[in-house]
C-alpha cells in the first residue's frame, strides 16, 4: 500500500510541479530570449530554434548552453519541408509553450494548427493596429497618442490571434520610429516576461 501510494506521489510531482517547457523560435538579436533567460524564472527552455544559422540570439544560446538549433529555409525545397523540419525539432522536446521572439517566418495554418493553444508571438503594436510590418513607423503616422506591444496566441491569421496580455507607451513630441521602437523594447520585454510567468505559475505555484 505504502509502495502503491510513493507511486502515486511521484506520478503526481512529476506532472504537476515539472517546470514548463518553453521553446524559443527566432530569426535575429535575440532580445527577447535573453530577458527571459535572465528573468530566471522557473522554467526550462528545451529549444532553441532559428531560421537563421547566424543570429545572435542562437550564438547567444549556444553560449548559453541552451539546446539551440538553426532550420534554414534554403536548405529545403519547399516550405512544407522546412516547416515539417520544424515539427520535428518541436516534437523532440515536447514543449509546453512556443514563444516566438522575432521569428521573422509566417507559419502555415496547418504547423499553427499542430501548435494550437502553445504557440505565443510577441508583436510590437497595440494590436489589433498594425499587423505585420513597420509598425512603429504605421503608428507614427497614423498619429497615434500611444503605442505599444502585444502578446497572443498565434492562429492562421497573421498577428490576429486572441491577445493575452499587452504593454502601452505614450508617443512623444519628436518620435521616430527608432526611438519609439528602442523605448518599447524593455516594456516588450518585461510583457513576454510576465507573460511566461504567469503560465508557469498557473502550472506550478512555485514558479
Ligand atoms: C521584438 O521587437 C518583437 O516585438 C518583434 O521582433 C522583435 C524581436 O527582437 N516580433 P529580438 O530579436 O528578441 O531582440
Amino acid at each position: 500500500m505504502r509502495r502503491r501510494q510513493i507511486a502515486l506521489w511521484r506520478a503526481y510531482v512529476l506532472t504537476e510541479i515539472a517546470p514548463l517547457r518553453v521553446a524559443v523560435l527566432l530569426s535575429g538579436a535575440g532580445s527577447t530570449l535573453r530577458a527571459i533567460v535572465n528573468a530566471k524564472l522557473n522554467i526550462e527552455i528545451v529549444a532553441v530554434l532559428s531560421d537563421h544559422r547566424d543570429a545572435a540570439g542562437l550564438v547567444f544560446a549556444q553560449a548559453s548552453g541552451l539546446s539551440a538549433l538553426a532550420i534554414q529555409r534554403r536548405n529545403y525545397a519547399t516550405k512544407q519541408a522546412f516547416e515539417a523540419a520544424m515539427t520535428e525539432a518541436l516534437d523532440v522536446v515536447k514543449p509546453d509553450l512556443i514563444v516566438l521572439a522575432g521569428f521573422m517566418r509566417i507559419l502555415s495554418a496547418t504547423t499553427v494548427a499542430r501548435f494550437a493553444g502553445r504557440m505565443m508571438n510577441l508583436h510590437p503594436s497595440l494590436l489589433p493596429k498594425y499587423p505585420g510590418l513597420d509598425t512603429h513607423a504605421r503608428a507614427l503616422a497614423a498619429g497615434d497618442g500611444e503605442h505599444g506591444a502585444s502578446v497572443h496566441w498565434v492562429t492562421a491569421e497573421l498577428d490576429g490571434g486572441p491577445v493575452i496580455a499587452q504593454t502601452r507607451t505614450p508617443i512623444l513630441p519628436g518620435d521616430t520610429a527608432e526611438a519609439l521602437g528602442a523605448r518599447l523594447k524593455p516594456l516588450e520585454h518585461e510583457l513576454v516576461v510576465s507573460v511566461v510567468r504567469q503560465i508557469a505559475t498557473s502550472r506550478n505555484p512555485a514558479a
